[in-house]
């Protein structure tokens, strides 16, 4: 949802500002721009349209604008259509403040009448137009300093803000501000860096700072101020990155997709090991005790996307390991629901960013009722991670393609760790079990190398149905909550419709639907639901669908029912959505390659929605 980047220092900022908004691409891509300044020189101003090759072109790759202070952004359209008139940044008309901001401010409209009303004109359609308006106005009207101007200017807005402003009467200083927007700051060298994201700034330094919410800061060459909503200055230490700067590189593949599919085995793996030591899960780390586990009456699972079907796997596999109850909802819908929560409940929260904003809204609204929040999440220092009561950080490095493949095993992982540990506490497994299950989990990372071995088949495969019109994708229980995840990635960078049911669904009207030739694919891992599936099977190919059967190794009889199958190593049935879904990532990766689309750009999407 819009990346933002900010630099001030010695070097010549434009190309540090495109090549950190080369590393935010994925978060918005309709339209980008960047403000440069040269001592007290006035600002230069380049925008373009569409991807940020555009802005590379118009600004012969940063070289044409001179200056060594500047902000940048690339856009994902909230407010007003992508066009260069709306692209960031936005100024005040005087060129008093310039700013970029990621974020929605909600009460906008009031803002740009009052505005109106004092003589303010605004030529464009967004949200951010008038809240640097609004900074204009507050620092004029009572001639106050810049900290104090944006801090006004927080306190009468309503929604949300990472936002970087420079000022006329400030040379080489860019401020900043935030609420319920991820932003990070860095330090090296003598210059000074912001990013919405670490990978913007990682070849820069390692040293990161995390603003708070309702926090702002005053950032000039080789220093960064930290000021609270009163002014005061306080005091942060720098958090050290652990990642390479390679991994937020294709390190030779075509696409950071198929780069991250690659990946899964090590973000398993790694996951696992970061709580798992001689044979036992150990989950201090996470803050979770035996004690606080046995007392949990539900547990509440509240995710957007494939992390709420990383719940939906979820809720089959600790209701069934550790019989504790289970609901998973979708994040946007819980808060508005009033939910009901128990005292001893416990509200997981699953997201790769941690800033998903109705993720987080559904962690406060859980906190608000005081109960127990964990949240099992990839980037450290997130909001949610930082709000949470406990944390489960997934291993899975920077992922950059925005639709996720190796966070998304990460976290499947984090769930089974948690289930059989669950399982255990409660004394719902013995030793020996425990043990077992355990060591299924440890083989999974091989076992995800081993299903990988297959992609040429399925490239074959997906290049024969990139046609296609409609695919359904079919599965009970677990496979269930697969086939929703192979639809979603069918969906989201093919454009192909797809669909996702419970098998014994289907016949209740999607049905009909089904034409000579439909790809349906049949998700088929339960041995317990293997023959209803079959049976679900034969309904659509006796309507003229064409059949993919996903399955484990063993189960050869599919062949004579489907005309496709693709196999998976067997493991405990509670686990196979690992396994499974590497091919539905495949097969959904290589339809994309096939019909000539941007596979890690899908159209009107971004990989952290950090709006409503
Ligand atoms: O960062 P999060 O895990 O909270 O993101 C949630 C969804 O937006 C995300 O999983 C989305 O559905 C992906 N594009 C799916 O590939």
């Amino acid at each position: 949802m819009c990346g933002i980047v900010g630099f001030t220092g010695k070097q010549n900022a434009a190309p540090i500002l495109l090549e950190g908004l080369t590393r935010l691409e994925y978060r918005g891509y309709d339209s980008a721009g960047i403000a440069v300044r040269e001592g007290d020189k006035p600002p230069v101003i380049v925008k373009a349209k569409g991807r940020l090759k555009n802005l590379y072109e118009k600004t012969n790759d940063g070289m044409a604008v001179i200056g060594a202070c500047g902000i940048g952004h690339t856009r994902w359209a909230t407010h007003g259509e992508p066009s260069e008139n709306n692209a960031h940044p936005h100024c005040s008309d005087d060129l008093n403040v310039i700013g970029v901001h990621n974020g929605i401010i909600e009460s906008y409209q009031q803002i740009r009448e009052k505005l109106t009303r004092k003589g303010y004109r605004f030529h464009t359609e967004t949200d951010t137009e008038a809240l640097i308006k609004y900074i204009d106005y507050y620092y004029k009207k009572y001639n106050m300093g810049p900290i104090d101007a944006i801090a006004k200017t927080m306190v009468r807005i309503r929604g949300s803000y990472a936002l970087a402003v420079m000022f006329r009467d400030y040379p080489g200083e860019i401020f900043v501000a935030r609420k319920d927007s991820p932003m990070i700051l860095g330090m090296e060298d003598g210059e000074a860096y912001l990013a919405s994201d670490v990978p913007a700034i990682l070849k820069y330094t390692r040293n990161v700072y995390y603003i708070g919410n309702m926090e702002m800061a005053r950032l000039s060459p080789g220093k960064i101020t930290f000021f609270n909503l009163d002014g005061d200055e306080i005091e942060k230490e720098p958090t050290l990155i652990q990642w390479d700067t390679e991994a937020a590189e294709k390190g030779g593949f075509q696409h950071f997709m198929m780069k991250e599919i690659h990946e899964e085995p090590k973000a398993v793996r790694d996951t696992i090991h970061s709580v798992c030591h001689d044979g036992a899960i150990d989950l201090s780390a996470v803050g979770l005790t035996t004690e606080e586990i046995r007392n949990v009456d539900m547990i509440h699972f509240v995710a957007c996307g494939s992390a709420y079907h990383v719940g939906a796997a979820a809720q089959y596999v600790m209701e069934d390991l550790a019989r504790v109850r289970v609901r998973v909802e979708l994040a946007s819908e819980f808060r508005y629901r009033r939910p009901i929560l128990g005292k001893n409940d416990l509200v997981i929260a699953v997201s790769q960013s941690g800033e998903t904003a109705d993720t987080l809204a559904a962690i406060r609204e859980a906190k608000a009722q005081g109960i127990k929040t964990l949240a099992i999440v990839n980037v450290v220092g997130s909001t949610i991670a930082r709000e949470a009561d406990h944390v489960f950080y997934t291993l899975a490095g920077p992922e950059i393609s925005v639709a996720t493949t190796k966070a998304y095993s990460a976290q499947l992982a984090a769930v089974y760790l948690l289930a059989v540990q669950f399982a255990l506490d409660r004394g719902m497994v013995d030793g020996q079990t425990y043990d077992k299950l355990l060591g299924d989990i440890l083989r999974l990372p091989e076992q995800i190398e081993k299903t990988l071995e297959d992609k040429e088949r399925i490239q074959w495969f997906a290049a024969k149905f990139s046609g296609a019109k409609d695919i359904f994708f079919l599965g009970r229980g677990i496979d269930y909550a697969i086939a929703l995840e192979g639809s979603l990635k069918m969906k989201e960078i093919s454009y192909i419709h797809s669909e996702a049911y419970a098998a014994g669904e289907l016949k209740h009207g999607t049905i009909s639907l089904i034409e000579d030739g439909t790809l349906v694919v049949g998700v088929l891992t339960q041995e317990n639901l293997y023959e209803k599936m079959i049976s679900n099977l034969v309904e659509v190919k006796s309507r003229g669908a064409y059949l993919m059967g996903l399955t484990s190794y063993g189960n050869y009889d599919i062949e004579d029912t489907v005309d496709f199958t693709v196999y998976i190593p067997k493991t405990d049935p509670h686990f196979t959505a690992s396994l499974a879904v590497v091919p539905l990532q495949l097969m959904a990766y290589y339809v994309s390659v096939a019909r000539g689309l941007d596979v890690d750009k899908p159209r009107n999407l971004a990989k952290s929605v950090t709006v409503e």
